[in-house]
């Protein structure tokens, strides 16, 4: 049986969530801001997230997959879901549930520049750095988190999972 250990609590995730809806907020307060949600994992995240935000906000999803139903990045991205809306000369956050190789975000982030925004930044809600193979920068980000693997808000293990309202550690 798969074991569950807990790592970030509700109240933990909450609080650093208003924290970073609120530096969003003044970041982008004469801004047209664009969030685009990373799918499925995202979804939880962002959805809390932009509830926080006290600024006007546009949302689009795209889905990226990469890891099939295994623990480790295959490194072959896949976009099963394209961008949505326009995103020329916006401001443009990329919302990711958890950035562990990069490889993913590296790959979006040159999708979304090839239509226009202004600027393109990243927040994460977990920044696990071990495994970093590309430098890329994290604007926003709640928890740094140790390597391993991480399931429940959002986040999977071959789909199973992400109903969980906290983050675990699943040890296999
Ligand atoms: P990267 O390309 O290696 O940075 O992987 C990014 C994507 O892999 C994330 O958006 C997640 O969907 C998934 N991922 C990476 N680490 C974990 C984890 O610990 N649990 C669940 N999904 C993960
Ligand atoms: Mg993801």
């Amino acid at each position: 049986m798969p074991e569950l250990i807990p790592v970030i609590k509700k109240d933990e995730i909450e609080s650093k969530i208003v924290d970073i809806a609120r530096r969003i907020s003044n970041d982008y307060k004469d801004s047209e801001l664009i969030l685009v949600g990373i799918l499925k994992g995202a979804f939880v995240f962002m959805s809390d997230l932009m509830r926080r935000l006290t600024i006007p906000v546009q949302i689009d999803f795209i889905c990226a997959s990469s890891y099939g139903s295994g623990t480790s990045n295959s490194g072959d991205i896949k976009l099963t879901k394209e961008l949505g809306i326009d995103i020329c000369n916006k401001d443009v956050l990329i919302v990711e549930d958890i950035i562990d190789t990069g490889s993913t975000l590296l790959y979006l982030i040159e999708y979304l520049k090839s239509f226009g925004p202004k600027s393109i930044s990243v927040c994460a809600m977990l920044d696990k750095r071990e495994r970093r193979g590309t430098d890329i920068k994290i604007d926003y980000s709640c928890h740094v988190v140790e390597d391993g693997f991480l399931v429940g808000y959002g986040l999977d293990y071959a789909e199973n999972y992400r109903n969980l309202p906290e983050i675990y550690h699943l040890k296999l």
